[in-house]
């Protein structure tokens, strides 16, 4: 069968109102069981999502509003190992989602936090990150945001393959960094290091969309291909003894303003003025590799890496070079980049505005621990930003506080050293 053909097929097929009810619970109960690999770099088996199990409603094959509930079943779990990105059920209050994927656990955007000590505050959950809407799984569009900031793409249409290309069509070839969505046959994940050849390409990193690319219910088309990048094989776990090192090449920012245009340019009328996709240069690059942490500048180069404060290496291309890097602690030397994901995570994280670190606070830690509304005069408020202690230590990936100084401030302080 061609594709066209499948597609007629498919389309043959539509579920009754109640047979769509019944499979919602079935859905919401996220029964189906993953085998080892799925995608393998591209699609996967096309029944894995487009069987009858997987289909909603009248839509058969254009899935695009509930596609994220397709993902989810295979892409959480309520004890979220590997490739699975959201804690399933939500954890009740006072209890973190557990999620330690670099990206960041969708669970987040569930998570309503407040504070009445010593004002009164709150973090609503669609602050946390990119709301996908997926309403058999609680997760609605962000409505404070009715439109990407700095841009024009719609937040009702925001989905998993509003940025992952489910048929994970698109390729590098060489490299170079050469992404082409048909030709040499991809022969395995992009993520991890192996490299194209002349005859087999790999996909791209996470099988993230490129240049060219929409979706059917979306009217937007990016303009900017995937980054180049490489993660470790074993992503999701805590960070207690060792930083997960995702190694960012070429591209990793411009992916961004695909849906946020605008920040391309911060002279344009945004209220995002921090430089991304900028070049450190030695004077701050120095100054990451030296800071440790508030008021210790007694580091060096070989060990400065901290995955809450990542960089892009230069402008590299090549997978190989890059999978190097992943056991490496080492900092940035000055041509390497500041990005969005310095800051940001891809997904979801605890704080407003994604950010990787709580940038609302004063203090990371209130005398050598972190901050917690359980932790009696220990910086309540803004600090722990609603969460508990143990919240707060999950939202660190687990790291163990005496990583930080007594009173941590900000992490922007790993470039700017300011305090
Ligand atoms: C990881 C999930 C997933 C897998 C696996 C998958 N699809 Fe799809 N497919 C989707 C989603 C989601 C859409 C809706 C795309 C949109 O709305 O833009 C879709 C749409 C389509 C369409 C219609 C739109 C188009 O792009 O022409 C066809 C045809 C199709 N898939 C064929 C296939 C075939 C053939 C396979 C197996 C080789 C396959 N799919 C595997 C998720 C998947
Ligand atoms: C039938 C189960 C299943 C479905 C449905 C599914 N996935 Fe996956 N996915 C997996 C498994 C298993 C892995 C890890 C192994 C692999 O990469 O094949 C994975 C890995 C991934 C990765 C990382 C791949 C890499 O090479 O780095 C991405 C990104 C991803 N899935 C996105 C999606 C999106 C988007 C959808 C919905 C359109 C989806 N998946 C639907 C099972 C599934
Ligand atoms: C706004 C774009 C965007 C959306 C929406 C999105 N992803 Fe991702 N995803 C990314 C990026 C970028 C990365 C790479 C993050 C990194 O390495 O720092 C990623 C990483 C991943 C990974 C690897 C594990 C990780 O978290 O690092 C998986 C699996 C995945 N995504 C699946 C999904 C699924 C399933 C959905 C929908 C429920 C989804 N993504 C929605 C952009 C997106
Ligand atoms: C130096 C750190 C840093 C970098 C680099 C950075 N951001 Fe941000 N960004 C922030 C902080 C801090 C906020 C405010 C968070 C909050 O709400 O408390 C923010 C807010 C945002 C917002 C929400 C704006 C609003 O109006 O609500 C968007 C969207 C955003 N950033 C996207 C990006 C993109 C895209 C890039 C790369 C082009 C980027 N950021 C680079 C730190 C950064
Ligand atoms: C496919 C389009 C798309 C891409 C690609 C995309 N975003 Fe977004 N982003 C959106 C939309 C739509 C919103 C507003 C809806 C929401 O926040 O859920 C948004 C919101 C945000 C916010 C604000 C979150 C909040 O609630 O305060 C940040 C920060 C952000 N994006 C950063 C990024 C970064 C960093 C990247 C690259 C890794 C990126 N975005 C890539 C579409 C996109
Ligand atoms: C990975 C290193 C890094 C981190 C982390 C970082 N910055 Fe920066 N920052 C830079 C670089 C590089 C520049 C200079 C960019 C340029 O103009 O080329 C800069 C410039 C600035 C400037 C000067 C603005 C201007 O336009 O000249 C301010 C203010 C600033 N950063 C604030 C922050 C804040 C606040 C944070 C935390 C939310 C932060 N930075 C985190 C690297 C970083």
């Amino acid at each position: 069968m061609d594709r066209a053909e499948i597609f007629k097929h498919m389309g043959k097929r539509s579920l009754r109102p109640a047979q769509t009810v019944l499979l919602s619970v079935l859905v919401g109960l996220g029964t189906y069981q993953a085998a080892e690999a799925f995608h393998a770099g591209w699609t996967g088996d096309c029944d894995g999502c487009h069987a009858p199990s997987s289909l909603t409603g009248e839509v058969t094959v254009g899935l695009s509003l509930t596609s994220s509930e397709i993902c989810l079943r295979c892409h959480s779990a309520a004890k979220p190992v590997d490739y699975q990105v959201a804690t399933n059920p939500i954890p009740p209050p006072g209890i973190p989602p557990v999620s330690l994927t670099p990206g960041g656990d969708f669970a987040y955007l569930q998570k309503r936090y407040y504070w009445t000590d010593p004002e009164e505050g709150s973090s609503p959950g669609e602050r946390h990150g990119h709301n996908i809407v997926a309403p058999a799984y609680g997760y609605t569009a962000d409505v404070s945001h009715p439109f990407a900031p700095g841009g024009s793409y719609p937040a009702a249409g925001l989905s998993c393959i509003s940025c992952h290309d489910p048929h994970g069509n698109y390729r590098l070839v060489d490299a170079s960094g050469t992404i082409v969505q048909e030709g040499n046959p991809i022969i395995d994940s992009g993520s991890y290091g192996t490299p194209p050849t002349a005859t087999e390409a790999v996909g791209t990193y996470r099988m993230l969309a490129g240049k060219g690319y929409g979706t059917k219910t979306v009217g937007h088309t990016f303009l900017y291909d995937p980054p180049i990048a490489v993660a470790p094989r074993n992503y999701n776990r805590p960070e207690i003894y060792v930083d997960t090192r995702v190694v960012y090449g070429k591209g990793t920012s411009e992916w961004c303003l695909n849906c946020h245009e605008e920040f391309a340019s911060r002279t344009q009328s945004s209220s995002h003025i921090h430089a991304a996709g900028a070049e450190l240069g030695s004077a701050i690059a120095d100054t990451y590799n030296y800071y440790v942490k508030s008021g210790d500048l007694g580091g060096n180069q070989s060990t400065a890496f901290t995955s809450m404060v990542p960089f892009q290496s230069g402008d590299m291309t090549g997978v190989q070079q890059l999978a190097d890097l992943r056991t490496s602690l080492g900092g940035p030397r000055p041509e390497d980049k500041i990005t969005c994901l310095t800051c940001h995570r891809a997904h979801a994280s605890p704080w407003n505005g994604m950010t990787r670190w709580n940038t609302d606070g004063s203090f990371l830690l209130v005398d050598s621990d972190y901050p917690g509304i359980d932790a009696a005069g220990k910086g309540g408020g803004r600090n722990a930003g609603g969460k508990t202690r143990a919240e707060y230590k999950k939202a660190m990936y687990d790291r163990d506080p005496s990583k930080f100084a007594t009173f941590q401030r900000s992490l922007c302080n790993k470039c700017h050293a300011k305090d």
